[in-house]
């Protein structure tokens, strides 16, 4: 290898710059040159029209801030395969060959390691550090940790808002079909109700739980004062298994529609409830709430950061596994082992997985639900207790979150 390309595709997320400075300080220090591969797979494909592409010199790569989240390398959401050109394969590699690029460090989710795999297939040679913020891959993937953060953030904060108000609280994070993110952010913040896909809301049993744990909190407390927090992925699923979509969008060319709309349908389904309860009038009247017409229920808002949950700081243990996995890739890529995803690097062992099988999807493990579930936290069904096995662990612990 004496040049490579650094690509990220898909959504940003935290880690991101972590992982094109390390894969070009590794690059580097091998004597190989990196380059940008600007705007992921969009600028992939428009490789052969381009003048110049930008060497991540060791003095280039010394200006990327490792910290701050998103790529310097800018992304695009473009599955190749789908590209409208019997050709497209042929232009990708006359791009490579264009600017004597021999191989790709590529870091995405599932959508953009799926497009890695088709690449691999091409005989295009390519390694992928694995990023997204939803954390839904074997592997860890940098972006993960920074997200759980700043929703454990977010949770935190909003609960001096919630409770001045004496309001239910909602917060509608990303983190598409899987709930991985909204699960660890919520469990961080002490949040009381955590919604996640893989969980089918039963919102009489989530109703039941935030009536009484809401009352309970305000009646207990000296001043009168409480809230009930919710953290709800907008992946959410109703009891029937459907899922809440914002009908105006398009799909992206992964077919994946816009989720949106979760934190709406669960004030919805809560107001319901509360209207409809013949004792809430005598709670709200205990608690010193009620004015007729005027406040005879309980409050709900919910707040949708959005993107906020991917931008701005990445978190260190994302910096640190990002610059790790870059690094990685480059080696694995120089070594001639490609077509496979990073798992990170374990005392003096580069860790890798075959790609195909790192980006089956994951999703939140049940069994750790049970342990929230059991120490309060409601998931939208009926807890379920813990069922605890005991086994010594042996060697290096590899389980991520
Ligand atoms: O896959 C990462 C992700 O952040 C999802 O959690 C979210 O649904 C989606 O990307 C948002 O994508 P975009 O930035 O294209 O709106």
């Amino acid at each position: 290898m004496k040049k490579i390309g650094i690509l990220t595709s898909g959504g940003d997320c935290g880690g991101l710059n972590g992982v094109v400075k390390g894969a070009a300080q590794m690059a580097n220090s091998l004597g190989i040159t990196p380059y940008v591969i600007p705007n992921g797979y969009a600028g992939l494909y428009n490789l052969i029209n381009m003048d110049r592409l930008t060497a991540l010199t060791p003095d280039r790569a010394d200006k990327i801030d490792a910290n701050l989240a998103g790529s310097d390398a800018g992304h695009s959401r473009v599955k190749v395969k789908k590209i409208e050109d019997s050709k497209k394969y042929e232009r990708i590699k006359e791009g490579m060959k264009k600017f004597g690029i021999d191989g790709l460090v590529i870091s995405g989710g599932d959508d953009s390691g799926s497009v890695m795999v088709d690449l691999s297939e091409q005989g295009i040679k390519c390694v992928h550090a694995p990023k997204t913020m939803d954390l839904d891959l074997q592997t860890y993937s940098v972006g993960g940790d920074s997200t759980i953060n700043k929703i454990a953030q977010y949770v935190e904060e909003l609960k001096t808002t919630s409770i001045t108000h004496n309001r239910v609280m909602i917060l509608e994070v990303f983190g598409r079909y899987a709930g991985h993110t909204a699960f660890r952010g919520g469990v961080a913040a002490d949040a009381d109700a955590i919604l996640i896909p893989e969980i089918p809301t039963n919102f009489d049993i989530l109703y039941k739980h935030c009536k009484e744990r809401y009352f309970s909190r305000i009646l207990k407390s000296d001043v009168l004062a409480g809230c009930y927090m919710i953290v709800v992925a907008e992946g959410l699923k109703n009891v029937d298994g459907s899922e809440i979509y914002d009908e105006s969008s398009e799909a992206d060319s992964f077919g994946h529609k816009k989720l949106a709309g979760a934190g709406k349908f669960v004030i919805q389904e809560l107001t319901k409830r509360f209207k409809a309860d013949p004792e809430i009038k005598e709670l709200m009247k205990k608690a010193q709430m009620y004015v007729e017409k005027m406040n005879e229920i309980p409050e709900i808002r919910s707040v949708v950061p959005g993107h906020l949950v991917r931008c701005g700081h990445s978190s260190a243990y994302d910096v640190c596994f990002g610059k790790e996995a870059g690094a990685a890739a480059v080696l694995l890529l120089n070594a001639g082992t490609v077509g496979v995803t990073v798992v990170g690097i374990d005392g003096n062992q580069v860790r890798y997985m075959e790609s195909k099988k790192a980006i089956e999807q994951r999703h939140v493990d049940l069994n750790q639900v049970a342990v929230y579930e059991q120490m309060g936290v409601c998931f939208g069904r009926s807890a379920v207790n813990f069922a605890p096995k005991f086994e010594k662990a042996e060697g290096r612990i590899t389980r991520h979150l």
